[in-house]
């Protein structure tokens, strides 16, 4: 629907932006309204941070006007190649798609590819050794937020003459933000032999997955001095093992995850959790921008890495009342 307005209203202007860049611009639409579809393959609902980054999205698609398709792949990698394929058959202008996990894109990238649709990756890296394959990679640093967790770790820990055990809940297996953070945090804790991973296993994101991991990990060891939580909600979830288990939270065991969410942020500022390596969802305003100049050829930065912060307890406090998700 973008292509045959744009190719009027741009006609003169297009052979010079295109020759910036990638350079395929808009392909497809299926009607002549001017607008721009995207069609977006969305991980899931697995967490509090992914509600708020499909609010995010479809949020902004409207403020924009982008016309968006959105579908929801229940944490499947089959769904989501099987949402892209129909987007291509329906020649929407631009796709934008969370990866679940980080393999096996080759193929339907390449089919978007011939068929002359722009790809934007979103949250979610690929490990695709073509990068040519999406025009460019808008989400946050994972190895750098693992770092930042394991970085108030050691910091916490410097005095202790002891080994200090931790236990990790990570993310879906074969994820980016799952390698990312595991490699992050190990990359820190390793410059000091005292800090020990004892259990590390998949809670795939969900609060009631981190619960049930949780639970097994308490049965297997008895001294847990940490828990290194890849998000939010499965950190809580933990937090219900670990008091089902009479112990506190946040004293018998640090916690830290990452995301803040609200549901974090409130149990950090109650002290459940120490501390939250924030992970921002709201990329949809960035991503409608990026969409619109992927459609009409123009430059656009190959990645663009979100900006973060941190929480302590008291930073929580602080921020809680104006947390938007
Ligand atoms: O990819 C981002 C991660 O996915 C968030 O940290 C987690 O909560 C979500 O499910």
């Amino acid at each position: 629907m973008f292509k045959r307005i744009s190719a009027l209203l741009l006609a003169g202007a297009v052979t010079m932006t295109m020759a910036g860049c990638g350079g395929d611009g808009g392909s497809g639409g299926s009607a002549d309204d001017g607008k721009i579809t995207m069609g977006f393959s969305q991980v899931g609902a697995e967490s509090g941070w992914r509600t708020a980054n499909t609010k995010s999205v479809q949020d902004s698609a409207k403020s924009a006007g982008v016309d968006l398709k959105f579908s929801d792949a229940q944490q499947k990698q089959e769904n989501q190649i099987k949402a892209i394929r129909s987007y291509i058959q329906q020649k929407v202008d631009v796709i934008a798609f969370s990866p679940v996990v980080e393999s096996g894109w080759d193929t339907v990238l390449k089919e978007a590819q011939s068929a002359k649709i722009p790809v934007i990756l979103t949250d979610r890296a690929v490990d695709s050794a073509d990068t040519s394959l999406y025009k460019t990679f808008l989400g946050s640093d994972f190895v750098e937020e693992g770092r930042k967790a394991g970085t108030w770790l050691t910091e916490a820990f410097k005095d202790s003459k002891d080994p200090v055990n931790i236990v990790e809940l990570q993310g879906t297996t074969g994820s980016a933000p799952a390698n990312d953070r595991k490699a992050g945090f190990a990359e820190v804790i390793g410059a000091d032999p005292k800090f020990k991973v004892i259990a590390s296993q998949t809670g795939d994101f969900t609060r009631a997955k981190g619960k049930e991991v949780m639970e097994a990990f308490l049965k297997a060891n008895p001294d847990i001095d940490v828990l290194y939580a890849h998000n939010d909600d499965m950190g809580l979830g933990a937090i219900e093992a670990i008091e089902g288990a009479g112990k506190v939270p946040g004293k018998d065991i640090k916690i830290i995850t990452i995301d803040a969410v609200k549901d974090g942020m409130q149990a950090l500022a109650d002290g459940k959790i120490s501390y939250i390596v924030e992970c921002s969802p709201l990329l949809g305003p960035q991503l409608m921008d990026l969409a619109k100049k992927a459609v009409k050829g123009e430059q656009i930065p190959a990645r663009v890495v979100t900006e973060e912060t941190t929480f302590t307890q008291e930073q929580a406090k602080e921020a809680l009342p104006s947390r938007q998700y």
